[in-house]
């Protein structure tokens, strides 16, 4: 008899909830079981759109169905912490959207009890698993960039009064932690130490409380950090006109690459010897597959579930392990450090 497929679970039916079900759904042998939402009409509406079984507004039942192996917790930052807790002392394997929590000591503790429970934990990091950026990595250590002389690392975005204004969570440090770093800015600071190695802040400056009256947190954030002995620029703004451009500029002594992480991702040069451009030309991320709901968001879900399932198969070492999404957060709270920015509101303030 064909073995049941395996169950996932996805909790937060909102923006990114259709990349959970659309990657779970890509894999042999893997169901989505349960949409889990506290608000049940965008449970049964997300539920009926997608057509998946089983419908509740509390994560109890999700996690007390013995049949799910694994969750998607895909709500506001501020409740990561507690609820990837609770899903792996249930027993689940957990990819949680980034970031992993909002306090370095939240995250430390997380993967603590990960280990104790001998479960998977992961923290979204879609853009790591983009062909152009895993094929840039191969190119960096393959020498073909030379000596790494410096990396610019930029997202222009813009987002509207309503984003911040409709939203239970967005532009307020209780519930979001942040706003243009630690949300949007994510990827391009995540790729970048993908690539690069291990970052460490130097300098940063932001603005914060500015944007529409109602937004509490940073619209912009610009900062020196450095992979090394090289100096890393990074720049984050949702105040722009421009949708979404995100730009990574690698520049090393035998050649440039630039490229982008917007849908499909773009290489824009990849130049200074023939065998660098050689292999460029080979990849094309135009023949990408459109993904569901919102384009930028990419079509790697896919390729992170397929990386999160084998890990719960066979053990594997994830590229967007727990450990990297720790690593994130330690970085994300040493830029607000460095930029000054209170990320707890004052004692009765606003
Ligand atoms: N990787 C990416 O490219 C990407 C893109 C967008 C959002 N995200 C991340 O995904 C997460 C969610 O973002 P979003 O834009 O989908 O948010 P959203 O506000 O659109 O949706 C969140 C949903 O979670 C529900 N919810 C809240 N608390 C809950 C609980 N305790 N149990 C069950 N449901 C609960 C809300 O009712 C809401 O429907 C965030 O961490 C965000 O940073 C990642």
């Amino acid at each position: 008899m064909p073995r049941p497929p395996s169950a996932h679970a996805v909790v937060g039916c909102g923006r990114v909830a259709p990349n959970h079900v659309d990657a779970f759904r890509a894999l042999d042998g893997w169901t989505v079981a349960w949409a889990c939402d506290r608000d049940p009409a965008t449970a049964a509406a997300f539920a009926s759109e997608y057509g998946i079984p089983r419908v509740t507004g509390t994560i109890d039942d999700v996690l007390a169905d013995p049949d799910v192996v694994s969750v998607s917790i895909v709500v506001d930052h501020a409740q990561h912490a507690g609820l990837v807790e609770r899903a792996l002392r249930a027993g689940k394997h957990v990819l949680v959207e980034k970031p992993l929590a909002l306090s370095v000591e939240e995250g430390e503790r997380l993967l603590r009890i990960a280990e104790e429970c001998g479960r998977v934990l992961s923290v979204v990091s879609q853009h790591r698993y983009d062909p152009l950026v895993v094929g840039l990595s191969d190119w960096l250590s393959a020498g073909l960039l030379g000596r790494l002389l410096y990396v610019r690392s930029v997202l222009e975005a813009s987002r509207d009064e309503s984003y911040y204004k409709d939203s239970y969570w967005r532009g307020t440090w209780e519930g979001e932690g942040g706003s243009a770093l630690i949300n949007q800015g994510y990827h391009c600071l995540d790729v970048t130490r993908a690539v690069c190695g291990e970052l460490t802040v130097v300098s940063a400056m932001a603005r914060a409380g500015e944007l529409f009256g109602t937004m509490r947190t940073e619209d912009t954030l610009c900062a020196l950090l450095a992979a090394g002995p090289v100096p890393v620029s990074f720049a984050v703004t949702v105040g722009s006109t421009v949708t979404w451009r995100t730009r990574l500029e690698f520049v090393g002594t035998a050649g440039t690459v630039e490229l982008d992480l917007d849908h499909p991702g773009k290489l824009h040069r990849a130049w200074g010897n023939p065998e660098l451009e050689r292999r460029a030309a080979a990849l094309d991320p135009a023949a990408e597959e459109a993904p569901p709901g919102t384009d930028y968001y990419g079509i790697s879900h896919r390729r992170q579930a397929a990386d999160f399932t084998a890990a719960i198969a066979s053990g594997k070492q994830m590229a967007a392990d727990a450990r990297s999404g720790l690593a994130m957060v330690r970085l994300i709270t040493g830029l607000y450090d460095a930029a000054g920015l209170p990320r707890v509101p004052a004692a009765g303030g606003a």
